[in-house]
């Protein structure tokens, strides 16, 4: 049997201070979701990573590139790159 993994992952953390940023977590599902890409970058959700005075953080695969203090700005050119 195999599973389908993703080719990109985005890690929120959902962390009582990450947790309060919605809009960007918003912003990035719809982003993901408007450009068809579900298929290809997965979104996970991640306990506090303890870096909670830069909420909110985040990081992706499989560069491994951790983002703090995220913007909706921010978060467009993260989605972005990730649709390369
Ligand atoms: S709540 Fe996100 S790093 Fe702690």
């Amino acid at each position: 049997m195999s599973i389908h993994f993703p080719e990109k992952s985005i890690f929120m953390c959902d962390g009582s201070k990450c947790g309060r940023h919605k809009e960007v977590r918003r912003y990035i599902k719809d982003a993901i979701k408007e450009h068809h890409a579900k298929d290809r970058i997965e979104i996970f959700k991640m306990e506090c990573s303890d870096r909670c005075k830069h909420a909110p953080v985040m990081f992706v695969q499989p560069t491994n590139q951790w983002h703090s203090d995220v913007t909706i700005e921010d978060a467009e050119k993260i989605v972005k790159d990730l649709l390369l």
